[in-house]
């Protein structure tokens, strides 16, 4: 898609990846976007000014006391002059002086001075990344609207492997047109909550109960709520599915990290549990591998329940979504089994789909779907994920009008 006419603010932080930037900066430029770049206190150790100045063809800021760019543009400006703000790569301490509200340098002050959408590409070891201050950093400037694309999972400069590595330039470059294309649609203001995929309860170090679920529809679901406009946080277990573009994601692997995450990302206005949730998790996953043994007595698995992330989100509250809509796998019964479970969970809406495995549907590319509301079931045709997707968010933002 061309970006002419469109300008985005590119800082560049300090790490490893900032070289990546000049390659998002090309791109940008390809697309026809307008590019300023400012460079965090420490950018410069990594990227030259001079790179990053005849990539962009535009002049680049460093400085928040100089006195020349003061008198010409200023840090204000500078914050207001574009349509979306972009960091990549994000370091770990600039996202959490963006959390503290930090203006210490003229990155994080443009990042504060801002009226402007704002969207991070973190990069960073995998420690820093999944430490608690990182964690809690990206939680508060998700709650604030911020946009996070990526980290990707691979290995590092550092010789170590994990989620960390700044998303390639090709997918930042995909978000920030997803982001600068988001005319302001009927979802705009409103933030959505989706669950996808399955999730994998651990029964010893490396084997877990898990389902078929790919992930398809919750993503493809989350993927349509963010094309009108909405801000989306997608709560995914364990998928081998690209992110979607434009939509924040929070990865898990158990029932009760989703839980977690889900009461994390609230207030929401709109809640779609689309995620196969196990039902039970082994009681105490081993801490060492479990052996066989020859002649031992077969294995029992203690399972408890896990926690009902649709009932608990549909619980009446002041955090209560508006619209809470779960889904329903059933193999019997299916309308009956569905209407029932919108009661008893206390949802509003329930989408049914039948997951036989004559049907195709668990893990495939298609879905037949009935959409159980407080007035009737609707059915709807067997359609591409992506299309069911589409119609869903559209009697959402219908619903929510
Ligand atoms: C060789 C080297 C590589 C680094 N790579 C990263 C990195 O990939 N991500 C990160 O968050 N910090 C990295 N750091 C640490 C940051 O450069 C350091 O925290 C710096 O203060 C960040 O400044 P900034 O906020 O201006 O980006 C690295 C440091 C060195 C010396």
């Amino acid at each position: 898609m061309s970006l002419h006419g469109k300008r985005v603010l590119l800082i560049v932080s300090g790490g490893i990846a900032a070289y990546k930037a000049l390659e998002l900066i090309r791109l940008l430029r390809g697309a026809g976007c307008g590019v300023t770049c400012v460079l965090s206190r420490s950018a410069a150790q990594f990227v030259t000014p001079l790179s990053v100045q005849a990539l962009s063809e535009s002049k680049v800021y460093t400085d928040l006391f100089s006195l020349t760019d003061e008198s010409e543009m200023g840090h204000i400006q500078l914050s207001r002059a574009a349509d979306l703000l972009v960091v990549a790569p994000a370091s770990a301490d600039l996202l959490a002086r963006m959390a503290a509200g930090l203006a210490d340098d003229l990155a994080a002050t443009v990042l504060l001075a801002t009226d402007k959408p704002v969207l991070v590409a973190p990069a960073m070891n995998v420690r820093m990344w999944q430490h608690p201050a990182t964690v809690a950093a990206i939680a508060t400037l998700v709650a604030r609207g911020v946009q996070v694309v990526g980290p990707d999972e691979g290995p590092m400069a550092c010789n170590e492997f994990g989620p960390g590595r700044l998303a390639e330039p090709p997918a930042i470059l995909a978000a920030i047109t997803a982001r600068l294309a988001q005319a302001p649609g009927p979802l705009a203001g409103r933030h959505a909550l989706v669950t996808s995929g399955p999730t994998h309860e651990p029964i010893d170090p490396v084997r877990y109960l898990a389902n078929r679920s790919s992930g398809r529809q919750g993503h493809a679901i989350a993927a349509a709520l963010a094309a009108l406009g909405a801000r989306v946080t997608l709560v995914s277990g364990p998928v081998t599915l690209p992110d979607p573009a434009g939509v924040a994601v929070r990865r898990v692997e158990t029932a009760q990290q989703m839980l977690a995450a889900c009461q994390a990302a609230l207030p929401a206005d709109i809640a779609v549990c689309a995620a196969a949730v196990a039902d039970w998790r082994v009681a105490t996953a081993a801490s060492g591998k479990i052996k066989k043994s020859p002649g031992a007595p077969p294995l029992a698995l203690e399972l408890v329940a896990n926690p009902d992330i649709l009932a608990t989100l549909a619980a009446a509250g002041p955090d209560r979504p508006r619209l809470v809509v779960g889904f329903a796998a059933e193999t019997d019964a299916l309308a009956d089994n569905a209407a029932a479970k919108r009661t008893r969970k206390g949802c509003d809406w329930i989408v049914a789909n039948d997951v036989s495995p004559q049907t195709g549907i668990m893990g495939g590319e298609e879905n037949a779907v009935h959409l159980i509301t407080a007035t009737g079931t609707e059915d709807w045709p067997r359609l591409p994920k992506a299309e069911v997707a589409h119609r869903l968010a559209a009697r959402i933002a219908a619903a929510l009008a």
